[in-house]
């Protein structure tokens, strides 16, 4: 009965938009009409109330990571013991526990607890609550080479099961995902799904995320606040770069600077986002960092009938210090295909600009945004609307090669790839003078 409780919510939920559709009509209105949805992935918890269910791993900081999970029972410590030899814990951290309910949902008890110094490039085993299952997890490199796997717009269905399956087979060593995680979509017990469904890799490899618009779930008169469920499920190392809000933060990881964006939070010139971003770029070292990375959902440049425009005032306001900081490369999802722009500022092409990428292709039940504009950009170099994933492997300071992933269901076919060379040795483009004529 206990857990058939959160679906029977989830058909209340239902039942209350069949009998008041108009409240969603305003929403559906504003989207893009797509083929028919797949249906979605349901996954069960088989475990006790005490058993961790929904593990997953974020990097904090240099040398530390944070092991979240969720407990239905409310008795479960947040302690995690940890080592480097299995079922042999050397050390053990105590964190901290939130709930938050939605509705007639309530959560489980999702535990945050951060764990370390950690060494590099290491596996660690690790046990959630003093008790249960162990877990391994490997740190980062604090060097290159690096891996990334990048994927936007999960979901949970049978195309994001594959697509998981294809990224968790060939290795990486961080995951990004550029917003739109769960597509609970108001109905909180398919988090619960998605975080069993991600587990077996989110578990073993650090998952960095940004939201999308699919994490605001605020409802018409019941709930106000955005977020909610995002933010007490993904939490991300916000405060340690200096942000005050989940929904934007940067982090280093190997020589490589990554800035998560949040597209459905303030961002004028006047925003806390937009300030933290400018002194969070005017810390970057490129000499330690030479690769500059940025996250978000909303795509500034995009060739797709699906979401155009949505990310234009974002861009006006923000364009411009990206540009002027050198960002290597711009990733984005919302967008339920896979683009690769030239290098961009300005709605043209410019050598000096980030090479922009959607790749919100990981599998949802929306399915996917067949239809791109007829004629073409220039600036638009590939596109395709299929499943897949991407894969940064930067080698060095110079050199890194992106490749796109098409999710051929049973397969994982490299369909397009290309190297990117760092601005950070651009002769041209770290020019002092240079900088100093850039039109913002
Ligand atoms: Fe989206």
């Amino acid at each position: 009965m206990e857990r058939i409780l959160p679906y029977v919510h989830v058909f209340l939920f239902s039942l209350f938009f069949i009998c008041f559709p108009q409240i969603l009509q305003l929403q559906a209105s504003l989207e893009y009409t797509r083929p028919p949805p797949r249906s979605i992935k349901i996954t069960p918890h088989l475990g006790s109330d005490s058993d961790p269910q929904q593990v997953h791993v974020s990097v904090v900081g240099r040398d530390h990571a944070r092991v979240s999970w969720i407990t239905d029972s409310k008795k479960a410590p947040s302690i995690v013991d940890y080592g480097k030899i299995s079922g042999k814990y050397e050390a053990s951290a105590t964190g901290e526990h939130e709930l938050y309910h939605y509705f007639f949902y309530s959560s489980g008890k999702i535990h945050h607890v951060k764990i370390g110094p950690l060494k590099p490039s290491t596996t660690y085993y690790y046990r959630c609550g003093g008790t249960g299952q162990e877990f391994s997890f490997k740190t980062p490199p604090t060097t290159f080479p690096i891996e990334f796997a990048i994927v936007g717009d999960l979901g949970q269905t049978e195309w994001t099961a594959s697509t998981l399956a294809h990224i968790g087979e060939a290795g990486y060593d961080v995951l990004l995902l550029p917003g739109d995680l769960s597509y609970a979509d108001t109905q909180q017990p398919l988090w619960d799904s998605f975080g069993r469904l991600v587990q077996p890799y989110a578990s073993r490899r650090p998952w960095m995320v940004t939201q999308g618009n699919h994490e605001v779930e605020t409802l018409p008169i019941f709930v106000h606040k955005a977020f909610k469920a995002y933010n007490a499920r993904w939490r991300m190392p916000f405060e340690e770069s200096g942000s005050s809000s989940n929904l934007y933060y940067s982090f280093n990881v190997a020589g490589v600077h990554i800035i998560m964006l949040g597209s459905y939070t303030d961002f004028d010139v006047a925003s806390d986002q937009y300030k933290w971003l400018q002194a969070d770029l005017a810390m970057v070292d490129r000499g330690r960092t030479p690769w500059l990375v940025v996250l978000l959902h909303a795509p500034w440049y995009n060739t797709n009938t699906a979401h155009e425009g949505e990310g234009e005032s974002m861009r006006k306001a923000m364009e411009g210090l990206l540009y002027q900081a050198r960002v290597d490369v711009v990733f984005a999802g919302h967008v339920h295909a896979y683009e690769r722009f030239t290098r961009v500022y300005n709605n043209d092409t410019n050598q000096c600009g980030p090479v922009y990428v959607t790749i919100g292709d990981g599998g949802n039940r929306e399915g996917l945004a067949l239809t791109f504009k007829d004629p073409s950009s220039n600036l638009s170099l590939f596109r395709e609307a299929s499943f897949g994933h991407g894969r940064l492997r930067v080698f060095n300071q110079t050199h890194a090669l992106w490749s796109w992933h098409r999710n051929n269901d049973t397969e994982s076919i490299v369909a397009d790839q290309v190297w990117l060379e760092s601005l950070s040795v651009s002769s041209v483009c770290m020019d002092p003078s240079t900088s100093a004529n850039d039109e913002l």
